[in-house]
């Protein structure tokens, strides 16, 4: 679609004032983030609360504090932006406003504010994209050094928001390996509290890239001021939430600049990450629907598109298999009603074998002896058995024990004095380096030319970057967490405009990888390697704050036996569901229950998948938790209720749904039951009685769990 730009100019009395003050409202359809030109010619942030219905009004707002801070001026707090001169000592910025302008894009406005250093001239571009409907904005920032002589990014910041309220309550989702995105909520008092991570090749293992921030009490799910963001950024982030002498709260937000300082040459312009965020006056749950509606609209890769089941064999073999028990594998695939089979870790390599984590990363031809026909033999039966075939791969990293790091160390991040230190006896290899951006695109291009039926990949990135050192970026060591990641990128836009229809996981040893700019290359990502359904209730319900659930892959696995089959596959419907077990390891009747979940699942696809999500009972609440979809229209809907460990003889409670239309009457069954016996007693009730009154939804029933189904008359 093409653009439509509106130019508005400074109304310059000289070079450096602004004559009128300049009002540049940035407006959703129900949030507005509004920027004062100050009669200093500095660019203010005079609002960010609810959009007023008459724009005009705007006029009376105070005029706020300046937008976006710089090192060396008046302010004492933390700055958005610091840059280090070459040639002179004076890091100081002064940014002066020069124009805006309003692009109008597909599904959203993008305004663009242009600000100067009449000392230096260096230009600072801010971007301000507002999607209306979804209520959602992103915010990136463009530096050009316009010096005579370099320059050097200190500090830069994707954005900075201003925020005054009576108090401030974060909320963040940190953890470990196994143990991704535990919620914990703190209040903010004068300070500063940093939120950030440096493991160079992901986002995330300890702490989430993405938080909540009450203004004034405790948002609920359904009430109370938030505002939710996070970066799109697959590497070192930072979120600093300052709380200033007047009680106003700064929240800056980039990549984390930590051994980081960007050199600038002349004329040069970097282009921070987007940093993505929602205002909600209803709670966190009114907040999650409007990130997951932008999300599957207009950012993850085929948001809109199906998603496919899948049967992995990564927990049912490891890396102990052959031709002939995968053979078995994609038959069972097709027994059980999947979509996909998908190899997993442990197909390549044959100097080193992978047949453990030890050794043969980065040798991607098959092991002679495990696949003496290859991948072709695989696919060519997953064909004759009517399922898809995906492959895991993972292009990033090294094995020291493989003929990759034996001819390229120097592709290799390793500091060339020292001992080197592994995560999972593992190297990453240097995706500064333009060769191995080839090599890492020709991993996934010789395999889709050589088998073009594959139709899936699992990309997993299993290693943080250690021993940091690059023999290709020389001096400009602190380049290279940046140019990490943009080198992914590079590699990964390469790959999408050749295959831009193939769907791909994003995995890095469980949750590694979860944020939005990984999403635009990724179909879905993988949470967590904790499959335990206890532990999955916690995990997903963290990830869906901000992420839908159709790019949460949840897989039924033999992860906590105690919990029954039923429990199991339930939790994972709550997702994007799939497998990883040996159907032989079940029983007739819990296969027989699996065939009937991926029935449901499948039917319900469209309610779960592209639905609006409701978390009607937290999991941190106590022993019982439910969520709800509903459709656009809410006619249909699928309620999951979970009880864990519930008391003896415990008080149970109704709950009451949401999303429901009062007026239509709507029949509720219970679907997907342990005998597969149809419920043949649906009962009515108006959406009113639903959400006013609610259902018994729980029980006292260890480990217990039920579905029902909705549908308006
Ligand atoms: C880590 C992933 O999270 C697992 O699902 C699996 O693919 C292993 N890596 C394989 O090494």
């Amino acid at each position: 679609m093409k653009s439509t730009v509106l130019t508005f100019v400074a109304l310059a009395a000289s070079a450096n004032l602004c004559a009128a003050m300049e009002i540049i409202p940035i407006e959703t359809d129900a949030t507005a983030l509004v920027y004062t030109v100050g009669d200093d010619g500095r660019l203010y942030q005079s609002y960010f609360g609810e959009r007023l219905d008459n724009a005009a009004e705007y006029a009376n707002l105070p005029k706020g504090k300046e937008a976006y801070l710089t090192h060396g001026m008046e302010d004492y707090f933390e700055p958005a932006l610091h840059i280090n001169r070459t040639a002179t000592p004076n890091s100081s910025t002064l940014l002066l406003y020069k124009n805006h302008e309003v692009i109008d894009r597909d599904g959203y406005k993008e305004t663009v504010i242009t600000l100067s250093d009449p000392e230096y001239a260096d230009v600072v571009k801010l971007h301000l994209a507002a999607f209306g409907p979804e209520n959602v904005f992103k915010s990136w920032t463009e530096i050009t050094n316009n010096e005579k002589q370099p320059i050097e990014l200190e500090k830069y910041a994707s954005s900075m928001l201003h925020l005054t309220a009576p108090g401030y309550i974060l909320t963040q989702y940190s953890g470990e390996w196994a143990n991704e995105a535990n919620q914990l909520s703190q209040e903010l008092h004068y300070g500063k509290k940093v939120v950030d991570t440096k493991l160079g090749a992901r986002a995330d293992m300890h702490v989430s890239p993405f938080f909540q921030l009450s203004l004034g009490d405790q948002a609920t799910e359904t009430e109370g001021d938030v505002l939710v963001g996070t970066l799109g950024w697959t590497g070192n982030f930072r979120y600093v939430f300052e709380v200033d002498n007047l009680g106003d709260l700064r929240v800056i937000s980039g990549i984390n600049p930590y051994f980081s300082s960007y050199p600038l040459a002349k004329g040069e312009t970097f282009v921070t990450p987007e940093f993505i965020f929602t205002l909600s006056d209803k709670g966190t749950g009114a907040a999650s629907r409007n990130l997951h509606d932008w999300a599957r609209r207009h950012q993850v890769k085929d948001g809109e598109g199906n998603r496919m089941t899948l049967l992995n064999n990564w927990e049912a073999t490891y890396f102990d298999f052959d031709e002939d028990k995968l053979i078995k594998l994609i038959g069972e695939a097709k027994e059980l009603g999947v979509d996909m089979f998908l190899l997993d870790d442990g197909w390549f390599a044959n100097k080193y074998p992978r047949h453990s984590d030890t050794q043969g990363l980065g040798d991607w031809d098959e092991t002679a002896d495990k696949l003496p026909n290859g991948i072709g033999r695989l696919t060519e039966e997953a064909k004759k058995q009517g399922v898809k075939f995906g492959l895991w791969i993972e292009p990033e990293m090294v094995n020291p024990k493989s003929e990759l790091y034996e001819n390229h160390k120097d592709w290799v991040i390793t500091l060339p004095n020292r001992e080197e230190y592994y995560f999972r006896n593992q190297l990453v290899l240097d995706m500064s380096n333009p060769k191995v951006q080839d090599y890492v695109f020709g991993v996934v291009d010789n395999l889709m030319t050589k088998y073009p039926d594959i139709a899936y990949f699992k990309w997993d990135c299993n290693s943080p970057i250690t021993n940091i050192y690059s023999s290709y970026e020389g001096k400009n060591q602190e380049k290279l967490y940046v140019d990490y990641v943009r080198g992914l990128y590079k590699v990964l836009d390469r790959i999408k405009a050749k295959y831009p229809d193939l769907p791909m996981m994003l995995c890095s040893g469980g949750g590694g990888r979860t944020d939005y700019e990984g999403l635009k290359y990724f179909t879905e990502m993988w949470p967590s390697d904790n499959t335990d359904p206890i532990e999955r209730l916690f995990i997903q319900y963290g990830y869906s704050q901000v992420f839908p659930a159709k790019v949460q892959c949840a897989h039924v696995t033999t992860w906590n036996k105690k919990a029954p089959i039923k429990f199991r596959t339930n939790v994972a419907m709550m997702g994007k569901l799939g497998f990883d077990l040996n159907l032989h390891d079940l029983s007739a009747d819990d296969l027989a229950f699996c065939k009937q979940s991926i029935k449901e699942y499948n039917r319900l696809k469209p309610v779960i998948l592209d639905g609006d999500q409701y978390r009607l009972v937290s999991p941190y609440e106590g022993n019982h938790t439910s969520t709800m979809f509903v459709d656009k229209e809410a006619r249909n809907a699928v309620v999951f209720a979970f009880d864990v460990h519930p008391r003896y003889n415990e008080k149970l409670n109704n709950v009451k749904l949401q999303g429901l239309n009062p007026k239509a009457d709507y029949t509720v069954r219970e679907i997907n039951r342990a005998d597969c016996s149809a419920d043949n007693n649906p009962k009515t009730y108006s959406g009113q009685y639903l959400m006013t009154v609610g259902l018994p939804l729980f029980t006292n029933g260890d480990l217990s769990s039920r579905i029902y189904e909705l549908n308006r008359k």
